[in-house]
């Protein structure tokens, strides 16, 4: 970016509160805002893990007034977004809680906008098509990895369509984020990995996008670093509260790097990938993001040798080009360390032709790969798709 000829913007909307048992302060927080009666979306996996009885408890000790939903379902669908909207009006509800990974806070999202909008959500696909800024929302992300509890974007599966639909607006952001990285001690080995590659592809993709400015490309490259540094011992042991922390620094961070920087190929992908064969959001992206680095590597050599750096390889003494494949191999490396699948072979996933062909056009027709740093046709997807076979 030139400085002297391009402009940009910044702003960030969500109150982080980030720190070890900060949960702890949710009644006042709650207080604060003056609240009656909150909505708590979570899952299952949180209620097994003991995560949920943590939370209410914290509510209870504050006379907080609370309603659960606790079915939110792995790429979170319209139905279940329906759901939760009629508890929410039935209950009396004021503003509401995700508590968990992306799927619970993107269903609070949801309701948000449903809550406040007749019609059906399909009607605000896309960018800033809601009129109505709906209730607030609190989020409590308990994986470092999606970066929900910053952005302004929500992600719900329309399964009529095998669709997974993006809504994007200034409304969608929570009101509050609350960090704390004890929640993330509980989290299974597979979600740790999984979920802490979303966070790299996040910081990866804003760093190089053709969107990227100075704000987000400095957040960017923290993020890869912290990265880099902290998710191979978070993986290994989630019980490490520095690892812990730092992955939630990191993964906050990317969330807030690409509300401006975008995502782009790697996500564009993931999204149909994810919409038609149901493969998590993380793991589609760290498929992706190896193949789809050594297709935008020529676009900027200088951003991947940093990354490269950053990542903890030796650049010295390497030419430009060296240097910048060398991140390429520093992510693929980090991978095979964490034990993720890198072909849709591994996953048992076959794609015909034809289905190829469906993905690469669906991910093209997103609009994300308008910010990949090189531009991207449908017949580059199809070949980016045939070398993750
Ligand atoms: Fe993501």
């Amino acid at each position: 970016m030139n400085l002297l000829t391009d402009s940009f913007e910044f702003g960030l909307h969500t109150q982080i509160h980030f720190g070890v048992d900060r949960i702890q302060e949710l009644p006042s927080i709650i207080k604060k805002y003056n609240y009656q009666k909150i909505l708590v979306c979570t899952d299952k996996g949180i209620v097994d893990s003991g995560t949920l009885d943590r939370l209410e408890s914290v509510l209870k000790s504050g006379e907080v007034n609370y309603e659960l939903f606790t079915e939110v379902e792995p790429d979170p669908t319209l139905r279940v977004v329906k759901k939760v909207e009629e508890l929410f009006i039935m209950k009396n509800c004021d503003a509401l809680i995700g508590l968990g990974g992306g799927s619970s806070i993107d269903t609070a999202k949801g309701v948000s906008v449903a809550v406040a909008n007749p019609g059906d959500l399909s009607l605000f696909e896309g960018k800033n098509q809601i009129p109505n800024r709906g209730p607030d929302i609190i989020a409590i992300p308990t994986t470092a990895g999606t970066g929900s509890e910053v952005t302004h974007a929500t992600v719900l599966k329309d399964e009529k369509r095998k669709y997974k639909m993006g809504i994007v607006s200034e409304h969608l952001h929570p009101k509050v984020a609350i960090l704390d990285p004890r929640l993330l001690t509980t989290l299974p080995k597979g979600s740790s990995a999984i979920t802490g590659m979303d966070a790299l592809s996040h910081a990866i993709e804003s760093y190089t996008s053709n969107q990227a400015q100075p704000i987000t490309e400095a957040l960017g490259l923290h993020a890869i670093e912290l990265i880099g540094k902290w998710l191979r011992p978070f993986v290994a042991d989630r019980s490490n509260l520095e690892a812990a922390s730092n992955m939630m620094l990191a993964s906050t961070i990317a969330g807030i790097a690409f509300i401006w920087g975008r995502i782009a190929a790697v996500h564009a992908l993931s999204h149909p990938l994810g919409g038609r064969y149901k493969i998590a959001h993380g793991l589609a992206n760290s498929i992706m993001l190896p193949v789809v680095m050594k297709y935008n590597l020529s676009s900027d050599f200088e951003k991947f040798k940093n990354i490269a750096a950053l990542l903890g390889e030796n650049v010295h003494d390497l030419s430009l080009r060296s240097a910048a494949e060398k991140s390429v191999k520093a992510v693929e490396e980090l991978i095979s360390d964490l034990e993720i699948p890198t072909t849709l072979k591994d996953i048992n996933i076959e794609l015909s032709e034809e289905e190829i062909q469906v993905v690469a056009q669906e991910a093209f027709d997103s609009g994300m790969t308008n910010a990949n740093p090189k531009k991207v046709s449908v017949k580059d997807l199809v070949s980016i798709i045939n070398s993750i076979k």
